[in-house]
């Protein structure tokens, strides 16, 4: 059985946790998008991760973990989440990285501070959207090129040329050196020089295993559907596929046979960075929900903007991710409020709409509709059976699997893994 982990909202809906948790039974679990600005929490008996690159379910011994061709991957910030994860483990995470996959070199984190991307859009500032521009312009370094020094030091020398050429005034280019690059990355990179190939091979085998073994595959998606290059809120998102419309692109393997695609719902919504949030919050109960829920990014440290759950922008994602269930998380983080707002439609230019614009500007002008909904009193971090719920809890998370035509698969009501309720 093959399973894809996929964030609905902006990012941050709990994917680490729930494909830590799912991938208890797996043997492989890939991460075939993003690069280190994806920061997905975990609790592994009682130790929490934030992990970056490598898979969220790296932490039981045996599952092998693959980068696949979608990622861009930083080596110095892989090294260190390889080496931190491999102690606590007290065994080597076994650890595949596609030879396609694209690298993100010093001068791309660079490059977003000279052209100002980081501030205009509030990157993650990891050098996401320069790595993946260099791999459409066709001038990236990848994975595979770290087999071959020579070719390697080659591709280096012409690309520090140009940037030198682009950027005369700049220190930091005038400062870089191929050699010194190449030598970085080798270094970096030492530990996973033999295991370096062909990765698309390898998840067509384990899936086509998982179909008669019983085996279980899991793909970790990374960001959320309102992020993806295409279909979010274009520019304020991020430079890949985080949908799972691009999942066989990302992988190499067309039509990939995923049975089950979980869609990761925060019980209400967050985004970090620039970037239209119609039923954003400031101050009162977007304050309360940002402490309750630790809204702070595990990448950046960035206190996450919050608001209600945007019922227009999850139809949107639906549509895109096409779940066959879905993963409620933070429940818990409602609890005590009197009542929840829901967004139903949104009013633009005077009219009440129920599609979601694509252009971060036009979402701009877009004041929400809400349904108000009873919520519940109790905290509900001790509940493990769906029916202990209180009855409000029910109502709302009934209503969320009906608008967005998916059953709810896992509620979760605490960051730990037990404190998830596992339905059906
Ligand atoms: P991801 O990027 O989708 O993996 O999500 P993050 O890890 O960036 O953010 C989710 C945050 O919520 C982390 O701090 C988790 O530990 C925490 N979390 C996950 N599920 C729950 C939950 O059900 N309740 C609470 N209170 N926290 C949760
Ligand atoms: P996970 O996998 C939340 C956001 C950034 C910024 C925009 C572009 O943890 O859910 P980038 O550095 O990718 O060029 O930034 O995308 N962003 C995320 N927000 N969670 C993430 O990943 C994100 N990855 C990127 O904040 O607004
Ligand atoms: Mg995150």
């Amino acid at each position: 059985m093959a399973t894809a982990i996929l964030g609905m909202q902006w990012g941050d809906e709990g994917k680490g946790k729930i494909t830590h948790l799912l991938a208890r039974k797996a043997s492989v679990v890939v991460r075939y998008s993003g690069g280190p600005n994806a920061g997905h929490t975990v609790i592994d008996r009682g130790v929490k991760f934030g992990t970056h690159q490598v898979p969220a379910g790296a932490f039981y011994p045996g599952t092998r973990c693959v980068l696949a061709s979608g990622m861009v991957i930083d080596l110095a910030v892989l090294r260190e989440e390889y080496e931190t994860i491999s102690a606590h483990l007290d065994n080597e995470i076994d650890l595949v990285i596609s030879e396609n996959a694209h690298l993100i070199l010093p001068y791309h984190r660079t490059l977003e501070e000279l052209e100002g991307s980081g501030a205009a859009i509030g990157t993650t500032r990891r050098g996401i959207g320069p790595a993946y521009r260099d791999k459409a312009a066709r001038i990236g370094i990848r994975a595979g090129d770290l087999l071959n020094p020579t070719r390697l030091r080659e591709k280096l020398a012409y690309r520090v040329t140009l940037l030198q050429r682009l950027w005369p005034a700049s220190e930091e280019t005038a400062a870089l050196s191929a050699a010194g690059l190449a030598d970085g990355l080798l270094d970096a990179g030492r530990p996973f020089l033999s295991s370096i190939g062909d990765t698309a091979g390898m998840i067509r085998d384990a899936l086509s295993s998982a179909s008669t073994t019983g085996e279980e595959v899991l793909f970790e998606g990374a960001q959320g559907a309102l992020l993806d290059i295409d279909f979010g809120t274009y520019p304020c998102v991020t430079s890949s596929a985080t949908t799972f419309a691009g999942l066989g692109q990302a992988i190499g393997i067309p039509n990939p046979c995923v049975e089950r695609r979980i869609g990761v719902v925060k019980a209400y919504t967050t985004r970090v960075g620039r970037g239209s949030f119609p039923t954003e919050i400031t101050g009162g109960i977007g304050a309360r929900l940002q402490e309750k829920g630790g809204e702070f990014g595990v990448t950046t440290g960035r206190s996450r903007r919050c608001g209600w759950l945007d019922l227009v922008a999850l139809k949107h994602a639906a549509r895109l991710n096409g779940p066959t269930d879905l993963a409620i998380t933070k429940l818990d983080v409602l609890s005590g409020l009197p009542e929840i707002e829901i967004c139903v439609a949104y009013r633009l230019r005077g009219e009440r709409i129920v599609h979601f614009p694509l252009a971060d500007e036009d979402l701009a002008l877009c004041q929400p509709i809400y349904e108000t909904l009873v919520g519940w009193e109790e905290g509900i971090e001790g509940v493990r059976k769906y029916s202990d719920l209180p009855q409000e809890a029910h109502k709302y998370l009934e209503r969320i699997a009906a608008e967005l035509g998916a059953p709810i698969g896992l509620v979760s009501i605490g960051p730990a893994p037990e404190e998830t309720i596992a339905i059906g």
